[in-house]
């Protein structure tokens, strides 16, 4: 009888343990979305932190992405910190990086009102002094990368939401005519790079998407090299713009290439499995509406994990914008990358919030058993755990969750203190319960 009795023991010590091991499907086998994007003829590639571009981050970033742009590290505040004292190391890192791993680079940016450095943005420059500044600074940072960089965003967000001209260093030194300038130094300093304008809320067909539009079309009339337009795509949950293709198109049909440049969808937070069901649905639109524009050649998002994204930080109480979660899990919004590639993977159930049974230490009547409730791309605000025993098991005792029993039915729900599961964390709660002739695993609920 006692062999007997240990014999279960084990089988329901290894049953909970294998229960405890199951680890949300890692999907190792789905096709990369490099693979996926390159059979539609699009780019997929993502803003990186060249201090990050080891361990998973690493992997990822190789194996997921076709191209990769410096998140910071080719802004002018990086490059040239002090007058004439430049650092290259991060934009250098990031490059040798994406040759080794067969990548694109698109180069971020040259012209721009933020993350000038301070020496440039406290200085009073004359016009021809700001000419000059500005025609080295291009000058100098495409020369050094000329054959290594697909595309520049030469200028980035020259115009205000309502269509008129942002007044910048630049347009309030030099005039409109800081755009031509820049395009054309930059063609000269490597005429093999596509060079773009790129900027925010121009992803619908809108007065600032209009205001782009007629720059285009001028530059290209006067004959200023201009080869395509970034559509950031800084967009809100369940805000994709109707007029995302239809605005795509019309560039096209100007003779320019598109590109999403910096995709991400933020939410409010805590994300929820409707949350990431919505997210799911917007980037595969949004990836819809470039795979439907034969020009619209790359697609990137702005960091690809929630723990590296600028969202949480700029916005508070907001986040969860990128396609994987904290833990580098690909989360529904990768899937809807995915499949508007035309992968055919199977996601994983929206939710992304577990719970498993075990059992720690068993005895001839009684045993201790634990349900740890996991979240990953979710979280939980409160948690209630069902299950039924199936040999007359009886729980005595629990802690850190208030549990009853009705028959063979329990219900465990939350302590008033332990109800919030965030993403990527769990709680665990205990019990002690009694046993006769055999223990067996129960099949866990959580609702
Ligand atoms: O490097 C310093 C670090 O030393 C310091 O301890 C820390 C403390 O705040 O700041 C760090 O610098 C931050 C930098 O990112 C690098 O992480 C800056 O504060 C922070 O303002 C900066 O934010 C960047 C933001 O541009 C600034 O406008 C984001 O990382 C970057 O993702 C974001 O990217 C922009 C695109 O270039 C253009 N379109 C919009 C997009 C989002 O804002």
């Amino acid at each position: 009888m006692r062999s007997l009795r240990t014999g279960l023991s084990l089988t329901s010590l290894v049953a909970g343990l294998a229960l405890l091991l199951t680890a949300p499907a890692a999907h190792a086998a789905d096709t990369p979305l490099r693979d996926l994007g390159a059979a539609k003829g699009k780019v997929v590639g993502t803003a990186v932190t060249g201090s990050k571009l080891t361990g998973t981050y690493g992997d990822l970033a190789g194996a997921q992405f076709s191209s990769l742009t410096p998140g910071n590290a080719m802004k002018w505040e990086s490059v040239e910190p002090a007058q004439g004292s430049f650092n290259w190391a991060e934009a250098d890192q990031i490059v040798a990086f994406a040759q080794a791993h067969n990548q694109q680079v698109r180069g971020h940016t040259l012209v721009w009102h933020n993350q000038n450095p301070n020496w440039l943005t406290n200085g009073s420059w004359t016009p021809a002094q700001l000419t000059t500044l500005l025609q080295n600074h291009i000058g100098t940072e495409v020369g050094r990368y000329k054959g290594k960089i697909a595309a520049w965003d030469v200028v980035n967000e020259p115009f205000n939401e309502d269509g008129t001209y942002r007044p910048t260093l630049w347009y309030n030194g030099l005039g409109t005519d800081y755009i031509a300038k820049a395009l054309t130094w930059a063609r000269a300093a490597d005429p093999a790079a596509k060079l773009y304008v790129n900027d925010y809320n121009v992803e619908g067909v809108n007065a600032k998407s209009t205001a782009l539009y007629n720059l285009v079309r001028s530059l290209k009339e006067r004959g200023v090299p201009i080869d395509g337009v970034g559509l950031q795509a800084h967009l809100i949950l369940g805000q994709v713009p109707s007029t995302l293709q239809q605005n795509i198109q019309r560039f096209a049909d100007l003779g320019v290439d598109v590109a999403i440049t910096e995709l991400d969808i933020r939410m409010n937070l805590p994300s929820d499995s409707a949350k990431l069901a919505q997210q799911k649905a917007d980037y595969k639109a949004v990836t819809a509406a470039c795979v439907a524009v034969a020009r619209c050649v790359n697609l990137t998002v702005w960091g690809f994990a929630d723990s590296d994204s600028w969202v949480e930080s700029t916005f508070p109480g907001q986040g969860a914008a990128t396609p994987y979660d904290g833990n580098y899990a690909p989360k529904p919004a990768y899937y809807g990358i995915a499949e508007a590639l035309g992968g055919t993977s199977t996601p994983p159930p929206t939710g992304g919030c577990t719970a498993s049974y075990g059992v720690g230490s068993q005895w001839n009547t009684g045993f201790t058993g634990n349900v740890t409730i996991s979240c990953s791309g979710a979280s939980l605000s409160s948690w209630k755990v069902t299950w039924t025993y199936g040999a007359g098991q009886q729980i005595t005792q629990a802690w850190n969750a208030t549990c009853t029993q009705s028959g063979a039915a329990v219900s465990c729900a939350n302590a008033p203190y332990n109800g919030t599961v965030p993403d990527g964390g769990s709680v665990s709660f205990g019990f002690n319960a009694s046993w006769s002739g055999s223990n067996p695993v129960p099949t866990v609920t959580l609702g």
